[in-house]
């Protein structure tokens, strides 16, 4: 339990979660890829439109499938600094390299001009985060990747509920990456969900998930036996989890609803603070599902704002401290300064709490702590 009067996040479970997770446990083993996995794979099908979905242990495991998937030893994927070392680490892991890319300074996201110059031959891929739940500049930067012949990857931990030109972020690239990490829109403590339209990428992604063998195949009764086909890892998401994650899925809508509401009031009440505060907004053509409400303040009073609304009881957080300024940012030959624009947003951002439930009365509270102490 959070020892905070308003914490950053919390998760909207009910009693359809904890039938859920007894149903699961009663029913089987627990172990992955049974009837709940199943059926949580079916939903998000459907309810993204896409033909394949993976269930997988956490996003990570997800971000790690499409890297393994899709890459080679020594290929280069572009990816912001500004996000989870989760995306750094499955590039790495795939035996590729990250190429550290500065964002926009409205939207906080990748910034396609900056993306487009760091293209060589080596790029085999983008790695894109839709931060805080709000769509890329997908238009340029399939653009971008079509010119080029790069895949998309589409980190949409934060996106599920989300949409780009009513199409739905995680479906746009060639892969997408769910995370129902227990501080997501969807939770289901931890887990996610690798999704894609490809048959081929779909194939491979399948094998790698369930330890290299073609089980998968011999479970929808397609083989006799199954064996070991390729190098894979355990990613699959248990079904005690999945249960729960599928139950979630069914209230994604209403999740996303109220955030917005929440959202929209907490912008009309900090709107009258003060124009030093930097207000998150959403853009034209996209439809956000407000996982992470962020302002902006100046650098000198950045940690004593975060400071003081914890004294008040409110868990407001940095966000993100840039992958390339890192410890292992520099092992990778990058130093403070390099990304001018993901420095500023991250030494600037303010994450206020943010969660279906959040009430008026608390974001009054909010607001007016806010209030205090700037001025
Ligand atoms: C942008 C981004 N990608 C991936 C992840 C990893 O997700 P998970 O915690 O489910 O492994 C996170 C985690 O918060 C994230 O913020």
């Amino acid at each position: 339990m959070s020892t905070f009067k308003i914490p950053l996040h919390k998760p909207f479970w009910g009693r359809e979660e904890e039938k859920a997770a007894i149903l699961a446990m009663r029913s089987g083993t627990g172990v992955g890829d049974l009837s709940f996995s199943e059926n949580l794979s079916e939903e998000l099908k459907q309810s993204l439109n896409v033909a394949y979905a993976l269930p997988t242990g956490s996003g990570t495991a997800a971000l790690e499938l499409a890297c393994d998937s899709l890459l080679k030893k020594d290929d280069e994927v572009i990816v912001p600094s500004f996000t989870f070392s989760s995306c750094a680490n499955a590039i790495i892991l795939a035996g590729a390299k990250p190429i550290f890319c500065d964002i926009d300074i409205n939207t906080y996201n990748i910034d396609p001009a900056a993306l487009e110059k760091l293209i060589n031959k080596k790029t085999k891929a983008i790695m894109v985060v839709h931060y805080a739940g709000f769509a890329c500049d997908m238009d340029k930067i399939l653009n971008i990747a079509r010119k080029n012949k790069l895949y998309v990857i589409e980190d949409a931990a934060h996106a599920l509920g989300a949409s780009y030109k009513d199409k739905k972020l995680g479906t746009i690239g060639d892969v997408g990456c769910f995370s129902f990490h227990g501080t997501k829109n969807v939770a289901s403590g931890e887990g996610g969900a690798f999704v894609t339209n490809e048959k081929k990428i779909s194939h491979i992604a399948e094998i790698i998930r369930e330890k290299g063998t073609n089980r998968s195949a011999f479970m929808r009764g397609e083989r006799k036996k199954y064996t070991w086909v390729h190098v894979g890892k355990s990613l699959i998401l248990s079904d005690i989890l999945s249960a729960i994650a599928l139950e979630q899925i069914k209230k994604l809508d209403t999740i996303t609803m109220m955030r917005r509401k929440s959202a929209s009031y907490m912008l009309s009440r900090l709107e009258k603070i003060n124009s030093k505060l930097i207000l998150p907004h959403e853009p034209d053509n996209v439809y956000g599902n407000w996982h992470i409400f962020a302002i902006r303040v100046p650098r000198l009073v950045r940690d004593h704002l975060i400071k003081r609304l914890r004294a008040y009881g409110i868990e407001a957080s940095f966000h993100y401290l840039p992958l390339h300024s890192s410890k292992m940012g520099a092992k990778l030959g990058y130093k403070v300064g390099d990304l001018p624009v993901t420095e500023e947003v991250s030494a600037t951002l303010v994450r206020l709490p943010m969660y279906p439930g959040l009430k008026k009365s608390e974001i009054d509270y909010i607001a007016a702590v806010i209030k205090k102490i700037l001025l």
